[in-house]
């Protein structure tokens, strides 16, 4: 734990605190790096979103875009080593996550931000009961006594459908179905009433009526808690649910930014078009389900240019020459295609 401190204090770019007046948190222009054998490999590159009250914001990408490494940097998670964190900030209110001692850490984390991670049963410990694992979170962040402790972990479990949770509280994590443990997951991380929930494919692994339950769940925990939500998926079946606004990352940056809505209609990023054409619900009803051809580069052998051109049907010479900037395509969205202008994609209607 001591490394990721001495990393994460390591001298940043230091951009005075932003007008958060309306966001909740604001990662600026982070990029983490990982030690390979090829040397340092960028796998999160200059990513910059913010996250509004009250809000849903979906992370989307195909596998190894770099959702759950920029994730866990919000809460100071990704190992260091093998990481480390070449530029950014992470800004909740006038405090940047990323200069924090791991002390002043660990009291943001499960307290203001909560996470659920991407494989539950790491994360629950299979020794304790789900109760006694709730209770401990509770009495860390907000001291009282074990038995106000176990009434909390009981009204929690409650909360998230657990039935006959008076009695429920004490089994072993192992006692739990897949979509019962997720619940006890999410309760807790809402057991303390967190303004922020970073929900790392939070129903992946789940049978679809499940996923729908868990999905429904967690936007009712934004309404009942008032909490925001970072939903980190592949999935933008997902998005489509419950999300207000989408971020798509590709090899590691962000490639689109936009309302839900806009994003789904007119999509301005080739990528996008392509992740929106494999949905199984809402690909082009006439014709072969597509998905994208060709594989995510290697860290440390990314494409010059833009990142996607390799794969992208719309690609021509220019789109190789430098690195490309997110550009304003249209009222709060953004593209990093050099061409969004000159080509129409398809969207979902
Ligand atoms: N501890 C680590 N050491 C080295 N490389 C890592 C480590 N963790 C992640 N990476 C690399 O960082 C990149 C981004 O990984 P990340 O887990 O963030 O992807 P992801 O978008 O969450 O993918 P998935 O959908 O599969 O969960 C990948 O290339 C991965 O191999
Ligand atoms: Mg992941």
């Amino acid at each position: 734990m001591s490394s990721i401190e001495a990393v994460s204090r390591q001298p940043t770019d230091s951009h005075p605190a932003p007008d958060t007046t309306n966001a909740l948190l604001q990662v600026d222009g982070l990029s983490i790096d990982f030690a390979t054998a090829h040397g340092w490999a960028n796998v999160v590159n200059d990513v910059s979103f913010d996250i509004g009250q009250h809000e849903i914001l979906g992370l989307v990408g195909e596998s190894g875009s770099g959702k759950t490494v920029t994730g866990l940097s919000i809460l100071g998670l990704v190992p260091m080593p093998p990481g480390r964190l070449a530029k950014g900030n992470v800004w909740f209110g006038q405090r940047d996550l990323l200069q924090l001692s791991e002390r002043e850490r660990r009291d943001i984390r499960g307290n203001d931000i909560s996470m659920i991670f991407q494989e539950p049963m790491t994360s629950l410990n299979p020794a304790f009961t789900i109760g006694d694992q709730i209770s401990e979170t509770v009495r860390r962040h907000r001291g009282g006594s074990r038995h106000a402790a176990r009434r909390r972990a009981i009204e929690v479990l409650d909360l998230v459908g657990i039935p006959k949770a008076e009695k429920r509280v004490n089994d072993y994590p192992h006692e739990f179905s897949g979509g019962m443990r997720q619940r006890a997951m999410i309760a807790m991380a809402l057991s303390c009433e967190p303004k922020l929930l970073l929900a790392d494919e939070p129903t992946t692994a789940l049978d679809v009526t499940i996923q729908a339950q868990i999905l429904e769940l967690l936007a009712s925990m934004r309404d009942e808690i008032g909490m925001s939500i970072l939903m980190i998926t592949h999935d933008l079946g997902v998005v489509a649910e419950i999300c207000d606004r989408v971020v798509v990352m590709y090899a590691g940056e962000v490639v689109e930014r936009a309302p839900a809505p806009a994003l789904f209609e007119t999509p301005t990023m080739p990528y996008t078009e392509g992740l929106l054409s494999a949905m199984p619900q809402l690909g082009p009803a006439h014709g072969k389900l597509a998905s994208i051809p060709g594989h995510t580069p290697e860290p440390w052998n990314m494409p010059a240019g833009c990142r996607f051109h390799p794969r992208c049907p719309y690609g021509k010479p220019k789109c190789t020459e430098r690195p490309i900037e997110l550009r304003s395509t249209g009222p709060e969205q953004r593209s990093r295609c050099i061409r969004s202008e000159e080509i129409e994609l398809r969207g979902i209607k």
